[in-house]
This record gives C-alpha cells, sequence and structure tokens, in this order.
C-alpha cells in the first residue's frame, strides 16, 4: 500500500539520525497522524543505557508536543533479517496513543509485516482500567 510505503519511507530517514553508540543498534520509527503529518523517531541513547528511548516512543512524544491527537499508523525500520517489533514499553504507550493502529515492520531489504496493535498487545491495561 502506498500509505505504507511513504511512512517506510519516513522511518528509513529517520534511522538515519539514530544515535546508538553502545548498541550499534539503529531503529527508526515514523508516525501517522490523522492530520496526515508524519512524524519520524530515531533512538536515543546515552551513557547511563538505562535512559535510552526508543524510536517509536521519540516519535510519539514528537507528535503529542506539537498538538496532535488520533494517529493512523506507525512504521518500524531496522537493518536486520528478522524485522523488529516494538518492545513492551512502547507497545504500552503505541496502544494508549494510537489505539489499534497498524503497525509496520520493515527492514532495509524491503521485507515488510504488517501487525494490528491488538495482536502486539492482547489484553492491555489502559484508562478503561481506572
Ligand atoms: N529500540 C528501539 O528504538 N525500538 C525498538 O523497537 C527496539 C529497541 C532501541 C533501543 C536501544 O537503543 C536499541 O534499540 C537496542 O535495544
Amino acid at each position: 500500500m502506498i500509505e505504507h510505503e511513504a511512512l517506510v519511507e519516513a522511518a528509513r530517514q529517520a534511522r538515519e539520525n539514530a544515535h546508538a553508540p553502545y548498541s550499534n543498534f539503529r531503529v527508526g520509527a515514523a508516525l501517522r497522524a490523522t492530520s496526515g503529518r508524519i512524524f519520524g523517531g530515531s533512538n536515543v541513547e546515552n551513557a547511563t543505557y538505562g535512559l535510552t528511548v526508543c524510536a517509536e516512543r521519540v516519535a510519539i512524544f514528537k507528535a503529542m508536543s506539537e498538538g496532535e491527537r488520533g494517529f493512523e499508523a506507525i512504521a518500524v525500520v531496522t537493518d536486520t533479517d528478522t524485522l523488529t517489533p516494538p518492545c513492551g514499553a512502547c507497545r504500552q504507550l503505541i496502544w494508549e496513543f494510537c489505539g489499534d493502529v497498524p503497525v509496520i515492520l520493515a527492514n532495509l531489504k524491503g521485507k515488510t509485516e504488517t501487525l494490528p496493535m491488538r495482536e502486539l498487545f492482547p489484553r492491555p491495561f489502559d484508562s478503561r482500567n481506572l
């Protein structure tokens, strides 16, 4: 799908800015808001390791802080043969801020797979549990 290709390309570009000197595992993400704007994010590591922020969360926080509410899809790009799904922390936030969106996983060789968030994050905790 052409819309998904544009999002994967934005994630690939965002990955160019990954700051991953400790893991050397460079990740790019891109999030499309219902406004049509696309927000890219890369992973940003630091010397504590533990304060690292994943590419997906960088993209979400960029969009939220720009006033976006409501999202249509997110793409994640790495240079691996096995596609990289979002980590558990990111799944929580993708679910809370984006809901049951398609998650497009892709690598630099053109391999892609699209999964709905409800499959990646079954039986979630969210505001309905409060
Ligand atoms: N990472 C992401 O940015 N997103 C993912 O989906 C998986 C992991 C980052 C965190 C860290 O900088 C590096 O990849 C290795 O875990």
